[in-house]
């Protein structure tokens, strides 16, 4: 039996990260990075909002992958070739990986996440269902720079990064990844998830859930930030907002003052008046024709999508 192999690329450095927090938080728009939602309890959280009633992107997306599963493997090994590397990009648990191991039969499976303690123990018991595939975890923040290890991966491979996450990337910062994704491919293949445009109620809906998960979600950045800088944040003296602007084709997320308020943090202090808004989160969504455009813009000259049947999200798998 193989045994996965760990590579941790990105070395997290609290001070850093702390810095450009506060330059967010003092900033004329406060502004924070949506990577500060994922602490420990963030990250179940934001599990917890794939299993809302409003949420569709996650099981739209596993349907259509469920469905249409055969034709986009196929696909797949025609760009690819036979057994061809799977570099998963986000994969957190490695289960929506999984689930392609049957059809795509990779020869090596390599699992991107920040770090690889997130890997370790989802990669130790998948190696003990597949005794001779490869398989590797690699430490990465792809967000800033995709940029694969020289010999880690040989040959081409299918590129895999579900659940839009694409969407919380701006449209240049989306193409940049993009081309990123298509070097990192080596002449094979890119199966990427994306949210669609679609009525703005369904869109606030997802974001805004009844049970107030996404919400928690939200607010809980606040914790996270209390603790990376010493702030004192109150929760409850903050709101969450989700809303749709149409002119971007975006989902904003904010945290709004519910009154007129100071936070303190190690040497530093804002004042945030009543009704003041922190942008916490952009999730962009696409039609089909313009994802294509932007995968074409990015150098794919073969793009092929298989979408629900409202139209809600689509795969696409773009070559060449
Ligand atoms: C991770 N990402 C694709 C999610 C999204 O839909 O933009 C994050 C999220 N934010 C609120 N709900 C889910």
């Amino acid at each position: 039996m193989n045994s996965p192999d760990f590579l941790q690329l990105h070395q997290i450095d609290d001070r850093a990260l702390a810095a450009e927090a506060a330059a967010g938080l003092l900033a004329a728009s406060a502004q924070v990075s949506p990577k500060f939602f994922y602490d420990p309890l963030g990250s179940r959280l934001f599990d917890a909002i794939t299993e809302t009633a409003e949420y569709y992107p996650t099981r739209t997306e596993a349907a259509i992958l469920a469905r249409h599963g055969g034709a986009i493997a196929q696909a797949a090994l025609e760009a690819a070739g036979p057994s061809p590397a799977l570099v998963d990009l986000g994969a957190g648990n490695c289960a929506k990986a999984a689930r392609l191991f049957g059809s795509f039969a990779p020869r090596h499976y390599v699992a991107v996440d920040i770090s690889v303690e997130f890997l370790r123990q989802s990669l130790q018991c998948l190696q003990r269902e597949f005794p001779s595939m490869r398989m590797t975890g690699i430490g990465l923040d792809f967000s800033s720079r995709l940029a694969l290890p020289e010999g880690v991966v040989a040959g081409p491979a299918v590129v895999f990064y579900p659940g839009s996450s694409i969407g919380n990337f701006d449209p240049a910062q989306a193409q940049r990844l993009l081309v990123q994704t298509r070097e990192a491919a080596a002449g094979g293949a890119l199966l990427i998830g994306v949210d669609l445009v679609k009525p703005v109620e369904v869109l606030e809906a997802a974001y805004d859930d009844a049970l107030g998960i996404t919400a928690a979600f939200n607010l809980n950045l606040l914790n996270h930030l209390n603790r990376l800088l010493g702030a004192d944040f109150r929760l409850r003296e903050w709101q969450h907002l989700a809303v749709y602007d149409e002119a971007h084709a975006r989902i904003e997320m904010h945290l709004e003052a519910r009154r007129s308020l100071t936070v303190n943090w190690s040497g530093a202090q804002r004042r945030y008046a009543a009704g003041e808004r922190i942008h916490t989160e952009n999730s962009y969504k696409w039609t089909v024709a313009g994802f294509e455009a932007l995968l074409r813009s990015a150098g794919f000259a073969r793009v092929r999508h298989w979408c629900d049947d409202a139209g809600w999200f689509g795969v696409f798998l773009a070559s060449g």
